[in-house]
């Protein structure tokens, strides 16, 4: 666990959580064992989706896989571990009034179970053929509902109701898929040592990308569109959104 965790990485769903917390006015501070459980989550689906199984990777944020160090047995306990260790740390850990930090982790655990993460890990290993919209979805699913309950679970602990929470809330999902188209095209384009996992691996195991589907042209395209869409979002909040317009420039123009 410590050894997937602590090998860096880019620490983008935290570092979202705490530039929420300082758009509403909270205290990013407050919001930190939120923000350290989904660092914990985001590991352990790296370290199952790098088994054999699944992607069947050997490197991951420079490194060899979880796997390849310790063995798929220890992966696997590995991942259930850290995910049930981010479950105890916001219920141990997080402050805040019972029901905002119980909606915080319901928003946290729904974006990730079956209508979110999981779910798009499972269209995603399941290849089943499927339309240009059917890609947008399993990039909202797999990595875009994780990346949005970033987002999401800070308004619940800053109690943001809405209709205030409806900007966000847009801005949020535009970017996770942003997220994940780029990290598709990095898969094509990217350098294996800055990337610190293996380049290609999309296409080595026949995956669908925006790359795959739409090409690299029309990929970058509909990146760039998705990026005018969130800044478009974030501009609507009313917020103090300096830190989120930041991040969400980097998960554009991002090599690694
Ligand atoms: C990679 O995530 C897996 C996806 C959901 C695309 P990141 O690109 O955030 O990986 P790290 O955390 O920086 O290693
Ligand atoms: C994985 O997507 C998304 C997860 C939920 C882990 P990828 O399979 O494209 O992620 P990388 O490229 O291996 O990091
Ligand atoms: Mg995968
Ligand atoms: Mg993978
Ligand atoms: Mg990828």
């Amino acid at each position: 666990m410590r050894y997937s965790l602590l090998a860096g990485g880019k620490r983008i769903r935290p570092v979202l959580a705490l530039a929420t917390a300082e758009a509403v006015g909270l205290e990013p501070d407050r919001v930190m064992p939120t923000a350290a459980a989904l660092e914990l989550i985001h590991t352990y689906s790296l370290i199952h989706d790098d088994l054999p199984a699944m992607d069947d990777d050997e490197l991951r944020r420079g490194q060899p896989t979880c796997h390849v160090r310790f063995g798929e047995d220890v992966a696997i306990l590995a991942g259930d571990g850290l995910f049930a260790e981010a479950m105890r740390l916001v219920l141990d850990r997080q402050e805040g009034d019972p029901p905002h930090v119980l909606a915080a982790l319901h928003e946290v655990v729904d974006a990730v179970g079956v209508s979110g993460m999981v779910g798009g890990q499972y269209m995603d290993v399941a290849q089943s053929e499927g339309s240009r919209s059917d890609i947008r979805h399993l990039h909202e699913l797999k990595t875009g509902r994780l990346i949005g309950a970033s987002v999401g679970a800070v308004l619940r602990l800053g109690d943001v109701l809405e209709p205030a929470t409806i900007t966000y809330r847009r801005f949020a999902a535009e970017v996770g898929v942003l997220f994940q188209i780029v990290d598709d095209i990095l898969d094509v384009t990217g350098d294996e040592e800055a990337l610190g996992k293996p380049q290609g691996s999309d296409e080595r195991h026949g995956k669908r990308t925006y790359v795959s589907v739409f090409g690299l042209d029309r990929a970058r395209e509909l990146a760039a569109e998705s990026h005018r869409k969130a800044r478009a979002a974030l501009a609507e909040t009313g917020g103090r959104t300096a830190r989120l317009e930041q991040i969400t420039d980097y998960i554009l123009t991002r090599q690694t």
